[in-house]
């Protein structure tokens, strides 16, 4: 009886050994190195680098198209003039391009919006981001459009009052304005 509990007692003691032996540092860094933490690391830092490239391509790309379109206004102007003209344009490039939300653009289409305003560029009305610049609040984005002021934009043909557009689709609408 009792030399049969002791065998058992050595049996496990034995098992136990082994366990902890194979867990040894040697065998975790392998592990790890494969499954483990270590991959983890590496995976992390792959996709760093990644996204990095991406945003390098990106601001290239933004580089390129800043200059392109400042080529042509830089050309016939004076010498002094076509140093200055890429540093104004800089911090036009500057800011980030964020995508416009599926539910404000479902709505910018509604409204046809878009078809004088994107949340970047100046179309036939001003860049939203240059509307964000002026800090309206949602309320005074919404008595804006339904009672345009021509005044504020000068250098812009007035934009046409669109009382129909109802007050909650502008509020998310100015919202998203201001988060430029
Ligand atoms: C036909 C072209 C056109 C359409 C369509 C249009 N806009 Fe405009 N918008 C303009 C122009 C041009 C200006 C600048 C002159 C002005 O304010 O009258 C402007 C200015 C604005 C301003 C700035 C107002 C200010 O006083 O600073 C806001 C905000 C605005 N639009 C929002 C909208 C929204 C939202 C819609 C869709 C519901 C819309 N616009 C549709 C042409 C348009």
């Amino acid at each position: 009886m009792t030399l049969k509990k002791s065998a058992s007692l050595a049996l496990m003691a034995l098992a136990v050994s082994f366990f902890i032996g194979c867990s040894s540092k040697e065998d975790r860094d392998k592990y790890d190195q494969w499954y483990g933490s270590g991959s983890k690391a590496r995976e992390e830092a792959a996709l760093v680098k990644l996204q990095n490239d991406r945003k390098i391509a990106a601001e290239e790309a933004d580089k390129a198209a800043a200059e392109k379109a400042a080529a042509p206004a830089a050309t016939p102007a004076a010498g002094g003039d076509s140093a200055a003209a890429p540093a104004a344009d800089a911090p036009a490039a500057a800011p980030k391009r964020k995508p416009v939300p599926a539910d404000v653009s479902a709505l910018l289409n509604k409204h046809a919006c878009f078809a004088c305003h994107q949340a970047y560029d100046k179309v036939i009305g001003p860049a939203y981001a240059e509307v964000a610049k002026k800090k309206y609040t949602a309320d005074q984005i919404v008595e804006l459009v339904h009672n345009p002021k021509p005044e504020h934009w000068p250098g812009y043909p007035p934009m046409a009052p669109l009382p129909h557009v109802p007050k909650a689709d502008i509020v998310v609408i100015a919202n998203w304005i201001n988060s430029l």
